[in-house]
C-alpha cells in the first residue's frame, strides 16, 4: 500500500532538505529550542489542556470544584456498577490474603513481588492477562542516572523542569533516588538491556534531559521489563496467586475507615466476589481509552480510569488530573496505525519533524506538552500540515536521517518494532518519513499519594501512572516506566510494612463509603445507567446502537 502518490511528491521537499539538515547536526547545530516565553505562548495556544472548551468542574467527591476533562468528570460522576444495598457478601465467594494488587502492569507487579519478597500472601488480580497493560507498550526506554557523568541531583532536576516547577518534591527525590537501583534490580533478574560493545550501557537523550540516562530494549523497553516482572512473579508460586480476568468495580472498608479488601467482577463468568485484604494496592494505570477530546490513543485497551473512580469513592483526593499528556508523535498514517505510538527514541536518534514544505519548524526534543502544542499549531494555525487521504493532518518525522547520522542498519536494529509495523503497509521508514500527529498518551494527574505510597485511606496504597505528582504538569520520557517500578516496588514494601504493624482479624467488608457517594450523583441528575469503573471502553457507533436497538425490540436480538 504505502504512500499514495500525492503524499510521495510532498515526500521530495523532505528530501530536498535533508542532506542539509544533515550536516548541521553532524556540526553540532541544532534548531534553536524554545525561550520558556515561547514555551508558554504556544502552550498557552494550542495544548489541549489549556483549552476551556472539553473541561468541566467536578460536583462530587474530595475534589469538588476541581475542573477536569468531561470524559472523566462523567466517569467520577457516575453511579456504582452494582447498588451497595444489593451486595450480599455472604453469599459471594471470597477469597483471603494479606496484600491484594489490583492491576497486573509493572507497578502492580513489582508490588506484589515485593510484598511477596517480604513474606506475605498476595493476590495479584487484573482485569486482562498478566501484563496487558501500558508498560508493556512503553517503547523508547527507562531513565536512570547511573553514569558517572550523571546524578539523581541532575535526574530530579530535569524531571522538575519538565514539570514546569508544579511537581511534588518528595516524589521526585523518591523517583530518582531510586531509579539507578531499579535499573540494576532489573537487570538482576534478567533484562537485556542495550549496551555499548564494551558492556556498558547504552544511554541515550529523551525530550527535556540534561545527560544520556535513557536505557532501552531495542523500542520494546516495556515489553523487556514486563516479561522479567511476569517471569519472576510467576515464579513466586508458594506466595503469589494470580487472578485474571478479575476487574475490581469497589474498594471495601471496614466500619473504622480501613480498607478490608475490594469488591471484584469475574469478566469471563460476569459473577461478583470478594477478595479479603489488609492492605489493598491500586496500580490500574490510566485513562487514554477514555480518548479526552477525541484524541486516538497510544494506551491499551484496559486504560479506562477503573483505578481513579475507585480510590475516589473510597475517599482518596486526586492531584494534578487538570493535565493530560499527548505525546508529539502518534501515527497518523496509515489509518490502520492512527493513534499508535512513535516513540520519542526516533527523536532521540535525530530525527527532525518537518512541515509541508520538508521545513524543520521546532527543536525535535522540545518537552512533550511544548513539542505537541508546536505540532497542532503547525497543522492548525499555520496550516502546514500534510493531509491523509481520510482528511487528517501530519507532520513528518525523518526517520531517514538516522540512517546518515547514525549509519546504515540503526533504524532496524534501534527501532524493530516501528519498522516492522510500518513495512506492513508497504512503509519502509529507512527510506520514507512517518507521518505523526499528537495522540492521548498519558494520564499526568491521578491518586494523591506520599513517597510511600499511602492514599491517606488506611491500608490503601497506590502506584505508577493511577497516581498523580511526580511529573507535575509533564512528564518526561522514560520516567513512566521508572514510575512503576520505583513506586510499585515501594507500595509492595509499604503494604508489606502495614501488614506486618496489622494486629486483629481483617476488617469486615463494607460499602458505606459508595453508599454515600452514590447518593450525592443520585442528586446530580445524570442518567442512571451511567456507571463506572467502565472496565472496557465501548465503541460502538451511534449508528450501530441505535440498529441494535431497532433489532432488540424487533426480537431479533436478545
Ligand atoms: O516515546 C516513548 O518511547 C514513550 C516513552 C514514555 O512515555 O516514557
Amino acid at each position: 500500500m504505502g504512500y499514495t502518490p500525492e503524499m510521495m511528491e510532498l515526500i521530495k521537499r523532505v528530501e530536498a532538505t535533508r542532506a542539509a539538515r544533515v550536516e548541521r547536526v553532524k556540526n553540532g547545530e541544532y534548531f534553536t529550542a524554545m525561550t520558556l516565553d515561547e514555551r508558554a505562548d504556544v502552550l498557552n495556544k494550542f495544548h489541549p489542556d489549556y483549552k476551556d472548551d472539553g473541561r468541566v468542574a467536578v460536583r462530587v467527591g474530595p475534589n469538588k470544584g476541581d475542573v477536569y476533562p468531561e470524559e472523566f468528570v462523567a466517569c467520577l460522576e457516575s453511579y456504582p456498577r452494582i447498588d451497595p444495598d444489593k451486595v450480599d457478601f455472604s453469599v459471594l465467594e471470597t477469597f483471603t490474603t494479606d496484600v491484594l494488587v489490583i492491576g497486573g502492569g509493572g507497578g502492580g507487579t513489582s508490588a506484589a513481588i515485593i510484598a511477596a519478597n517480604e513474606g506475605n500472601k498476595v493476590i495479584l488480580a487484573t482485569k486482562l492477562r498478566h501484563g496487558d497493560a501500558n508498560t508493556v507498550m512503553a517503547e523508547g526506554g527507562i531513565q536512570g542516572a547511573d553514569q558517572e557523568v550523571d546524578s539523581p541531583y541532575y535526574h530530579y532536576l530535569d524531571v522538575i523542569g519538565g514539570g514546569h516547577f508544579t511537581n511534588s518534591p518528595e516524589l521526585v527525590a523518591a523517583l530518582t533516588n531510586d531509579a539507578p537501583l531499579v535499573i540494576k534490580w532489573l537487570e538482576d533478574m534478567g533484562m537485556m538491556f542495550d549496551k555499548n560493545p564494551d558492556g556498558r550501557m547504552r544511554v541515550r537523550h529523551g525530550g527535556g534531559t540534561c545527560r544520556k540516562r535513557m536505557h532501552s530494549a531495542g523500542d520494546m523497553t516495556g515489553s523487556e521489563i514486563m516479561r522479567v516482572l511476569r517471569d519472576e512473579a510467576r515464579s513466586h508460586t508458594d506466595s503469589i496467586e494470580l487472578i485474571e480476568f478479575a476487574a475490581a468495580v469497589e474498594i471495601l472498608k471496614d466500619s473504622q475507615g480501613r480498607v478490608s479488601g475490594a469488591l471484584m467482577y469475574n469478566l469471563e463468568t460476569e459473577e461478583y466476589f470478594t477478595i479479603r485484604a489488609k492492605a489493598v494496592v491500586i496500580a490500574t494505570g490510566g485513562f487514554g481509552r477514555l480518548h479526552v477530546q477525541g484524541f486516538a490513543t497510544t494506551n491499551h485497551y484496559g486504560a479506562t480510569a477503573d483505578g481513579l473512580v475507585l480510590g475516589y469513592r473510597a475517599g482518596v483526593p486526586l492531584a494534578f488530573m487538570h493535565s493530560t499528556q499527548y505525546h508529539p508523535t502518534g501515527a497518523a498514517y496509515p489509518e490502520q496505525n492512527v493513534g499508535l505510538l512513535i516513540t520519542e527514541k526516533v527523536r532521540g536518534l535525530g530525527a527532525n519533524l518537518l512541515n509541508i514544505s520538508g521545513e524543520q519548524f521546532v527543536f525535535e526534543r522540545e518537552p512533550r506538552d511544548v513539542e505537541s502544542a508546536a505540532i497542532i499549531r503547525e497543522c492548525a494555525e499555520r496550516e502546514n500540515g500534510i493531509q491523509t487521504p481520510v482528511g487528517r493532518l501530519g507532520v513528518w518525522l525523518d526517520s531517514p536521517m538516522i540512517e546518515e547520522l547514525e549509519g546504515p542498519g540503526t533504524v532496524e536494529r534501534e527501532l524493530p518494532a516501528k519498522f516492522v509495523q510500518f513495512m506492513r503497509y508497504g512503509i519502509d521508514i529507512r527510506e520514507v518519513p512517518m507521518l505523526v500527529y499528537p495522540t492521548l498518551h498519558y494520564q499526568n494527574g491521578g491518586l494523591k499519594i506520599n513517597a510511600k505510597t499511602e492514599t491517606g485511606v488506611p491500608g490503601l496504597f497506590a502506584a505508577g501512572e493511577v497516581t498523580g505528582g511526580v511529573h507535575g504538569e509533564n512528564r518526561l520520557m522514560g520516567n513512566s516506566l521508572l514510575d512503576v517500578t520505583v513506586f510499585g516496588r515501594r507500595a509492595g514494601q509499604s503494604a508489606a510494612q502495614y501488614v506486618s504493624d496489622f494486629s486483629g482479624e481483617i476488617g469486615e467488608p463494607g460499602l458505606a463509603h459508595a453508599k454515600e457517594f452514590m447518593e450525592e450523583v443520585k442528586g446530580l441528575n445524570v442518567p442512571e445507567d451511567r456507571v463506572a469503573p467502565l472496565l472496557l471502553p465501548d465503541y460502538t457507533t451511534e449508528e450501530v446502537r441505535s440498529h441494535q436497538l431497532t433489532a432488540h425490540y424487533e426480537g431479533t436480538i436478545r
